[in-house]
């Protein structure tokens, strides 16, 4: 049997301390538990999204006006690759407890919502996850040099003492003005958002990948969301809550590969 380590202590320490002074975001830890365990019952589908399974150009053309030579000259542009230094640079100097770098989104997440971006132009962009904040900088980089948007970002952060320090410490610092961070559990902090917001034109849902949490995000989202207007969903094709959403709404997906990762990226617009 593993022996604990000092790390675990600290988690105990951590969950204790979090369920003392901030008993709604423990409540909500307990209940995205429970759903992880319902979620056996929300994978009938998921060999269907082999069928909307695209190249990364194919699948940002078919949402933008772009095609594939300026998506790869976006993919592969100086400012691209001056961000994706910068991050891995900042991430690897993290010690001690922090995200585990399994959760943080791949480079191929952040140049799709920065590719996005870049063409579709939204006033505002709302994100669920934000970890080290891989998503917010390429979608924070893409606003700045659209020179227009604001992006609204949702994290309830892991029971982690400290957390504080880690949420969006990959974000470059000189891109921090377009940005508001909200704390608190997504389907909680959300409404309020929406209802202050007009021209909502990008939804990257990042946050807890359940069957439940994410259907509930995208009916969340979905009417306050411009009309072709772009939901973006990380580990999209780990259960059925894409497809079903997707199905009632007759818009149809399209995914996207992520060699390092085993899981695909989802797409669709309104
Ligand atoms: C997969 S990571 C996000 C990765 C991030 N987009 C990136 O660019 O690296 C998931 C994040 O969502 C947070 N989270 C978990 N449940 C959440 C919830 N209900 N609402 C908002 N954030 C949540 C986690 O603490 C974690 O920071």
């Amino acid at each position: 049997m593993r022996s604990r380590t000092k790390y675990d202590y600290r988690k105990y320490i951590a969950i204790v301390a979090f369920l003392c002074t901030k008993p709604q975001w423990g409540i909500q830890r307990i209940k995205q538990r429970i759903r992880q365990w319902k979620d056996r019952w929300h994978k009938k589908r998921v060999v269907e999204y082999n069928n909307c399974l695209y190249s990364f150009e194919d699948a940002i053309t078919s949402v933008t006006h772009l095609q594939a030579p300026e998506i790869k000259k976006l993919r592969a542009s100086a400012s691209v690759a001056e961000l994706k230094q910068y991050i891995s640079d900042t991430i690897s100097h993290v010690s001690g407890p922090s995200f585990p770098l399994s959760s943080c989104a791949s480079f191929i997440l952040g140049e799709a919502c920065y590719i996005v971006c870049r063409a579709l132009k939204p006033k505002v962009v709302i994100e669920t996850g934000v970890a080290y904040g891989i998503t917010t900088a390429f979608i924070l980089k893409a606003l700045e040099e659209n020179q227009q948007g604001i992006l609204y970002s949702v994290d309830l952060p892991l029971p982690i003492l400290g957390y504080k320090k880690f949420v969006g410490l990959a974000v470059p610092p000189q891109l921090k003005e377009r940005w508001r961070l909200h704390i608190g559990a997504a389907e909680h902090v959300l409404p309020g958002i929406l209802k202050t917001v007009t021209g909502l034109g990008i939804f990257v849902r990042d946050s807890h990948h359940t069957y439940a949490s994410m259907l509930r995000e995208f009916e969340i989202v979905w009417p306050y969301l411009n009309s072709g207007g772009l939901i973006i969903s990380d580990d999209a094709d780990i259960n059925d809550a894409l497809l079903d959403f997707a199905g009632a709404k007759k818009v149809t997906p399209v995914m996207i590969p992520q060699p390092e990762k085993q899981v695909k990226i989802g797409m669709f617009l309104k």
